[in-house]
């Protein structure tokens, strides 16, 4: 396992976030407490409804608490406007979903250099690094594919260098192995550890069991509680 230091890079303090109906009122974060380092691969587990995806949500800034700070790479998610939010996500942050939401008209590049444009980084700049973060998760030579020429697990590998581009140090994925099969999920998971290993915080919600073995941290969420295991 890798080094995991330095100053926390998230930081949830007393984080809740509550569904109300008329019928039922759901804790879907209830009271968390969750700290994260770099180099840190962490791993959340849990019934499905338990509240996974919210806390992912929450970290991502697409989503905002009820009570509590969340804060992360310094910025204090909790307070932050849309448009700082968006930019946590340029800079910061990146996500990567089950079905990752990759254009399918675009090549992996073009996908992978989407981030660098949104924030006005020249072309030229933005295929140089989208060709190095391809060769980071191990797609040299395919870097001209469209998406549908890209099997599933190569296309979440694209989703991941997309995440990472623009040297942010922070991956989110939401059940990220939910569409792969077996020997694509662990070669996943192997990945993420060796981007954790050069430095990368990766926040992995997951209920494959074969994610714990690659993770430094793990938690269960139950009914929105964050127990450390
Ligand atoms: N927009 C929403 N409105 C009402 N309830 C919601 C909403 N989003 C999530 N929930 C509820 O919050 C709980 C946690 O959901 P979620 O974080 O998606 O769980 P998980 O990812 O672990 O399956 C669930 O009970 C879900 O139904
Ligand atoms: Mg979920």
């Amino acid at each position: 396992m890798s080094d995991v230091v330095g100053e926390p890079l998230i930081h949830l303090t007393g984080v809740s976030k509550v569904y109300r109906s008329e019928v039922e009122t759901v804790w879907a974060a209830r009271n968390v407490d969750f700290v994260a380092r770099p180099g840190e691969f962490v791993c959340i587990y849990g019934a499905s409804g338990s509240g996974k995806s919210t806390l992912l949500n929450l970290l991502a800034g697409l989503d905002l608490a009820d009570s509590g700070v969340v804060q992360v790479g310094g910025v204090d998610v909790s307070s932050a406007d849309e448009s700082q939010r968006a930019q946590l996500r340029l800079r910061t942050v990146g996500v990567v979903f089950q079905d990752n939401n990759l254009i399918e008209e675009f090549t992996a590049i073009e996908n992978v250099a989407l981030p660098l444009e949104a924030r006005g980084i020249p072309a030229a700049d933005t295929v140089a690094e989208a060709v190095e973060q391809l060769g980071r998760v191990g797609m040299a030579g395919l870097e001209h594919r469209l998406p549908r020429q890209l099997s599933g697990g190569q296309r979440q590998r694209v989703g991941v260098a997309r995440a990472l581009t623009g040297q942010r140090a922070v991956l989110l994925a939401d059940e990220p192995t939910g569409a792969l099969d077996s020997a694509a999920t662990q070669d996943l998971f192997a990945l993420i550890r060796t981007l954790c290993d050069q430095g990368i915080l990766a926040v992995i919600c997951s209920h494959d069991p074969r994610c714990r073995a690659y993770a430094d941290t793990l938690y269960e969420v139950i009914d929105g509680q964050l127990e450390p295991r």
